[in-house]
This record gives C-alpha cells, structure tokens and sequence, in this order.
C-alpha cells in the first residue's frame, strides 16, 4: 500500500479508514501524537518517540490507552509493513476513547483509541538553507506535551506559507522558542544555543541527539533562552526536526541571517547525517 492507515487493530488503505463521530480527538483535540521517519524499513529512534509519546499520555492524564509499550510496538511495526517507499513519515495518535460529548472523561471502561498513518516522505534537499518568518508564539504552557491540539502552529506555518517560507518562529515577547514543526538553535562565538527543554517547547528528539553530538565533538551547547536580536545576529540560525533532519537558515523575515559559521554548522549537521545513515542506511547529500 502506498500509504497505510490503521485505527484500533484494523488497517487499510488511508483513505478508506473511517474514525468514529464521537471520538474525543474530533471533539477536543483530547490526545496526544508523536511522529517518526522511517527509512530504509528502520524506524529511527523509535525508542526515544515512546518515551515521549509515554511521557504526553501521562502529562494528559490519558489513563485508558490500552496498549503496554512492546504491543504498541508491534502495532506500529505492523503498520508500518504494510507500506511500499524508502523513507515513510510514521504517525501516531491517541484519543481518550469514544463517548457521547461531554468534557469530563468518558468512564472508565471506555478504551483510549489508536489511530496510525504510514505515508511516503519526500525529504527536502537539506543543502538548501531554510526562509523563516518569526510570529508571537500565542500558545499554551504545556508545549513540552504533544497534543493534538496545534492551532497556532497550523496558523503560523501557513502564515510563512503564504509569505513564501519554510517555517515559522515563534517568539515569546523578544525570547525565542521554537518552531511551528520544528526546533530552533543558534550557533554564536562557537556555542550551540537553544532554549532550554521546558514547557515551552516540545523537546524534540532531533534536538536532543544534535546536542549530543555536538557535546562529543567538543562544541559548548547552552540551554538558554536567547532573544530575536540575538537570533538575527547569529553567526547561524538552524531547525531540526524528525524529517525537516538539520537545516540552516539564510533570511527571517527578509532580512539576511547567519553564514558566518558554515564550517561549524556542516560539522554537526555532517554528524547528525552521519548517525541517521549509521542507524538507516539512509545516505542524503548535505554538503
Ligand atoms: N514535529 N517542535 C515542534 C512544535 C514540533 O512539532 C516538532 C516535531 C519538533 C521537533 O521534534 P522532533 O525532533 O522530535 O521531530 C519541535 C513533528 C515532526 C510533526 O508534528 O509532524
């Protein structure tokens, strides 16, 4: 199949999958997601995805999700079998179950449901640099949990859409948080900058192993908060994500950003590509 859809033990092709009128995602966005590459039949770091994907249910209290970790396992991987293409976008969600609407949970014995989507991924050209807009991050204060809740995401990426960009960076006054799909970092005097793993971002798991590496190779990470005057002034400015991978900038709003730290940025960018291809056999050019 080319691209796969499955909800509560049943698949088939997407588009013929049909969910329930009553399920709490329809009518609260009540669950939490998480989303993974596959390539080359590999789901890369599928172990970090389920810490997280745990994590959320947790944090939203979704306490009737009936899978233990090595069923939902399979699960997803039996999915993900059914898919044909090299490199496959894996998503997964969970609602808190099926009920008549009301916004206290439904009982007890109603089950959480599982919805999973396999569909092809055509990555980008990562030796392109990515145009970014900025936008006031309107969002909650729980965007360390993955929910289906993503409106102001959904809105300031067709905002940077429409400006003809690739993404959009949220600001919290004058701090920088993150991306709508995505995490931002800055490099500056030879640092890695980027806001610290709090609720006001989504830890992401590509963030996560980037700082990882650039640790081995002996680059200074910072966790902090840094401004947008900062972030223009930066030697580089990158986003990193689960399929986005690692992409440097070149303008925010218009205006010229980075290019000043190109060998620094292609080292690291070079060591994540270097790990996805160890774990995948994936091999993309990024330089
Ligand atoms: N997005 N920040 C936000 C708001 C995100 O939605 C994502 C991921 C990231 C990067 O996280 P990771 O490195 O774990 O993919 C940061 C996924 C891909 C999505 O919603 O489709």
């Amino acid at each position: 199949m080319k691209k796969v859809g499955y909800f509560n033990g049943e698949i088939g092709p997407l588009e013929e999958m049909k969910i329930p009128m009553t399920a709490r995602s329809v009518y609260f966005g009540d669950g939490v997601y998480d989303a993974a590459m596959i390539a080359n039949g590999v789901v890369f770091d599928l172990e970090d995805h389920l810490d997280r994907f745990y994590n959320s249910l947790r944090l939203l209290d979704i306490r009737n999700f009936a899978f233990d970790r090595e069923q939902l396992k399979k699960e997803l991987l039996r999915t993900a079998a059914e898919a044909e293409g090299d490199v496959l976008l894996l998503y997964w969600q969970a609602d808190r179950g099926s009920w008549p609407r009301q916004h206290r949970y439904p009982p007890e014995d109603v089950k959480a449901n599982l919805l999973i989507t396999v569909t092809p991924k055509k990555l980008a050209d990562i030796r392109l640099p990515v145009k970014l807009i900025t936008a006031e991050d309107t969002r909650y204060l729980h965007c360390n949990v993955k929910t289906l809740n993503l409106i102001p995401n959904v809105m300031a990426n067709q905002k940077a859409a429409e400006a003809g960009c690739d993404e959009a960076v949220f600001h919290r006054g004058s701090i920088v948080t993150e991306g709508s799909y995505s995490n931002v970092s800055i490099l500056s005097a030879g640092r890695l900058i980027t806001h610290p793993a709090d609720e006001l971002i989504l830890p992401g798991i590509s963030r996560k192993h980037l700082l990882g590496l650039a640790g081995k190779l002996g680059v200074e990470c910072v966790e902090r908060e840094f401004t947008l005057d900062e972030m223009f002034g930066a030697d580089e400015v990158f986003i990193t994500g689960s399929t986005t991978l690692v992409r440097r900038a070149d303008s925010i709003d218009g205006k010229s950003v980075g290019g000043r730290a190109g060998e620094l940025f292609l080292t690291l960018q070079g060591a994540y590509m270097d790990r996805v291809r160890e774990i995948t056999g994936l091999d993309i050019p990024y330089r």
